[in-house]
């Protein structure tokens, strides 16, 4: 399976910061914002990478994370020229996807637990797959309803009066039609190819599967001043209290073995005296004495 992450956008609710760097550039509590949706997709076993940004953005995203080879994965990037909607990631990276089907991730969606992303990408085989969170204000985002039975009645983008509590965040699994479901797309009255158009066209088809999440999953989004501040502080308190960091790349290609431990420890030698280094080495020597075990 191929995937996206779309790091573009204006990111005006952020305004100063986005002046000097993207919004997916911006610090939670201790890594850029763009290290954590990459982290799910490397933790669901994803290696095929396209980040789809801005003009000015790309080049610093080149800069933070190379090809990707150094973490065991492929880092291709394309330019969106104008924020003209989430569903454009499909026809800038139509070559990309080729004949695959694709996970999007919006770059500044910031999830930690469980394994609903992985088995649900397992069990993926056609059509698409999405998810379902409740929130307590729905109407900020797309919206699904249910019926009892728990398949998906409609699906509407921040309506005024929402049928349910159940938001859909920003990771969405599609088979290759997707690429030509785009392409008929007409933009919205905001002038946006809206993704919501796309899954309703899937839900039509009868082919839209939700998965709802469940209570202790976190989703954080981190478009505002304060979603930052308080993404950030969840953030810190977890890794505080566990000893274990959320979104770190480097950890997620060792667990998934897409480096080998001389490999990642090699990496981590190249990292200057921090907290971060610090982290990692620990990582290091806890896989080293599992092999121990093993052996
Ligand atoms: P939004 O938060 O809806 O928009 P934004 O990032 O431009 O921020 P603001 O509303 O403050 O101006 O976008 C959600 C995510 O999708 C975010 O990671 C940016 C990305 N995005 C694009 O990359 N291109 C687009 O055309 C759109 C609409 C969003």
């Amino acid at each position: 399976m191929k995937s996206i992450i779309l790091a573009g956008g204006s990111g005006s609710r952020l305004y100063p910061l986005t002046q000097v760097a993207s919004k997916q550039l911006q610090a939670v509590y201790d890594k850029p914002m763009i290290y954590y949706p990459l982290t799910v997709l490397m933790a669901a076993g994803v290696r095929e990478v396209c980040l789809i940004s801005t003009a000015g953005d790309l080049p610093r995203f080149q800069q933070l994370l190379g090809d990707g080879s150094l973490w065991g994965i492929n880092i291709d990037y394309r330019e969106q020229s104008r924020p003209e909607g989430i569903a454009q990631s499909f026809l800038i990276a139509d070559d990309f996807i080729a004949d695959d089907s694709v996970v999007l991730m919006l770059g500044d969606n910031i999830f930690s637990g469980g394994d609903n992303f992985p088995s649900a990408m397992q069990q993926f085989e056609q059509g698409a797959a999405i998810f379902a969170y409740h929130v307590k204000d729905p109407e900020r985002y797309g919206v699904v309803e249910f019926d009892r039975f728990g398949n998906a009645l409609s699906l509407e983008e921040k309506p005024e009066r929402p049928r349910s509590s159940y938001a859909v965040p920003g990771i969405y699994i599609y088979d290759n039609q997707v690429v030509n479901i785009a392409r008929n797309l007409t933009p919205s009255r905001r002038g946006e190819l809206e993704i919501t158009d796309v899954n309703l066209e899937y839900l039509r088809r009868g082919n839209l599967k939700v998965h709802r999440l469940s209570r202790g999953f976190v989703w954080l989004d981190a478009g505002t001043s304060s979603a930052l501040q308080e993404a950030s502080s969840y953030i810190e308190t977890i890794e505080r209290r566990q000893g274990v960091k959320i979104g770190c790349p480097e950890e997620a290609a060792l667990v998934r073995g897409f480096i080998t431990l001389d490999q990642f420890e090699t990496l981590v030698a190249k990292m200057p005296d921090c907290e971060y280094r610090s982290y990692l080495t620990i990582v290091a020597a806890e896989t080293r004495g599992l092999e121990g075990l093993r052996a």
